[in-house]
């Protein structure tokens, strides 16, 4: 789709070497990168992307999974519009602030109260203040490999590896930046994702310590796989007998159903982080859930235990752009994209046998996630990336793009409302030759 590499890549090479210059790595987020230069964006419509070159690409990327309508929906771009003419950010509140956390709570009855900040990290990070203020306890417990955004709290063991990862019956709090204080780490307890045996076994040491458990229940890092409901239901029961609290990120997984994920298991959160979709295209985060909770942060109260505040948090545009695009999100949608997911996922299967390579699609509401392994990985530990994986995935995830397809450099996608069975069967049509085309490194593991 589009215009020859060789002039695609003089355009982008350019802007790289002189990105390179001026930021480190010559990016502001290592997510872009790919070899042997970032690509560049020049606009996107729907469901597609054209880069700098005039190349033209289907957006399964759709900003890390925060274009549920693709590119410059209409009616988003409309209602920006308008409010951009009359300011973009106030020493005030808005209306629609209100009316937007009137809606989103009216979606999920989990969610009594909320507060608007910019992103998910912020999100996150909020909850986990929230918790520890609502409880006096000091530690949290988290998945091992999860994904959780740059607090330091919430990014431990987010990157363990074989040769620090520790037993599986007590993995190691690992630490992702260099730097990390040691009373961090003694502060995060780690738990294997998917094993409730082990994981209440771990929490069981730490009763009187943890604030809150924090769980993502599709999380991309370990392999878009969707928590069991065993798990999910004894990390819950654990929460209520410890009075810790249960805190789900539903940063991205919120697009999984019209109150989020959490309504695959009937389990009711005390604290949900969100962010990515609802902020309509624009940065985004929020925290909801018991208002008894959430009252930590009122400013009105006696004793204001978790001071809360963000300069652009609630600005008038995310939230009209958040309004409008959630309201287009509706029952209806969810469904089919869901529906457009499951019709993916199959195909994608029947690609992956017919090119008879050892490889496997994972996923969960409208994203999912292809692996270069034989077997559905269940864990972290077996979503592991080896090195050797790794090297096969880039040349994929590079086939694809140079296909006119855009993944996330995993091979993951998640779905826009503006795709069609038309642009899932393109997919497929092209991961099928990108698999015969890596097929043979993977029998013969010295070509690479
Ligand atoms: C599950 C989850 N939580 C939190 C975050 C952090 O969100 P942000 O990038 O908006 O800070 C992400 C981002 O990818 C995420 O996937």
């Amino acid at each position: 789709m589009g215009a020859d590499i060789s002039k695609r890549q003089s355009k982008a090479a350019t802007l790289y070497s002189r990105a390179l210059k001026v930021l480190p790595g010559g990016c502001s987020r290592n997510t872009i990168l790919r070899e042997p230069h970032p690509l560049y964006a020049s606009h996107g419509e729907g469901c597609y992307i054209t880069d700098v070159d005039g190349v033209k690409r289907i957006d399964f990327a759709n900003n890390m999974a925060s274009l549920i309508h693709g590119h410059a929906h209409p009616a988003v771009v409309a209602a920006v519009t308008e409010q951009v003419a009359k300011g973009s950010a106030y020493t005030m509140g808005t209306e629609s602030e209100i009316t937007y956390a009137e809606y989103l709570c009216s979606r999920n009855d989990a969610f009594e109260k909320m507060r608007f900040v910019n992103s998910g990290t912020e999100a996150v990070m909020a909850c986990l203040k929230a918790s520890r203020a609502f409880t006096g306890r000091s530690k949290i417990a988290k998945a091992e490999g999860s994904y959780h955004g740059l607090y330091d709290y919430a990014e431990v063991s987010q990157t363990a590896k074989p040769e620090n990862w520790g037993d599986l019956n007590r993995p190691a709090s690992v630490p992702v930046a260099y730097g990390t204080p040691q009373s961090t780490l003694d502060d995060v307890v780690v738990i294997p994702f998917n094993d409730p045996q082990r994981a209440i076994a771990i929490l069981d040491q730490h009763t009187e310590d943890i604030a809150c458990v924090l769980i993502d229940l599709l999380p991309h890092r370990i392999g878009v796989i969707p928590a069991s409901s065993e798990f999910v239901r004894a990390l819950h029961k654990w929460t209520q007998a410890n009075n810790a609290l249960l805190v789900f990120d539903e940063v991205i997984t919120f697009r999984s159903n019209y109150g989020g994920a959490q309504e695959w298991y009937g389990v009711v959160p005390d604290l949900t982080a969100m962010g990515k979709l609802i902020g309509g295209g624009y940065p985004v985060g929020a925290l909801a859930g018991k208002a008894e909770v959430m009252d930590v942060m009122n400013p009105l109260a006696d004793r204001v235990l978790f001071p809360h505040s963000g300069t652009f948090s609630a600005n008038p545009i995310t939230t009209i752009a958040g309004l409008t695009s959630m309201e287009l999100f509706d029952r209806t949608a969810v469904l089919r994209l869901n529906q457009l997911a499951d019709y993916a996922k199959d195909s994608i299967s029947e690609a992956i046998r017919i090119a008879g390579i050892p490889a496997c699609v994972t996923g969960g509401g409208s994203m999912f996630r292809v692996h270069l392994k034989e077997e559905a990985p269940d864990s972290y530990r077996s979503a592991y990336v080896s090195p050797q994986e790794a090297k096969l995935m880039k040349l994929l995830f590079g086939y694809l793009a140079d296909n006119g397809i855009l993944m996330i450099s995993t091979c993951s996608a998640t779905l826009s409302t503006v795709m069609t069975k038309k642009e899932i069967d393109i997919l497929t049509e092209t991961l099928l030759d990108g698999l015969r085309e890596i097929g043979p490194m993977m029998v013969n593991k010295k070509q690479i």
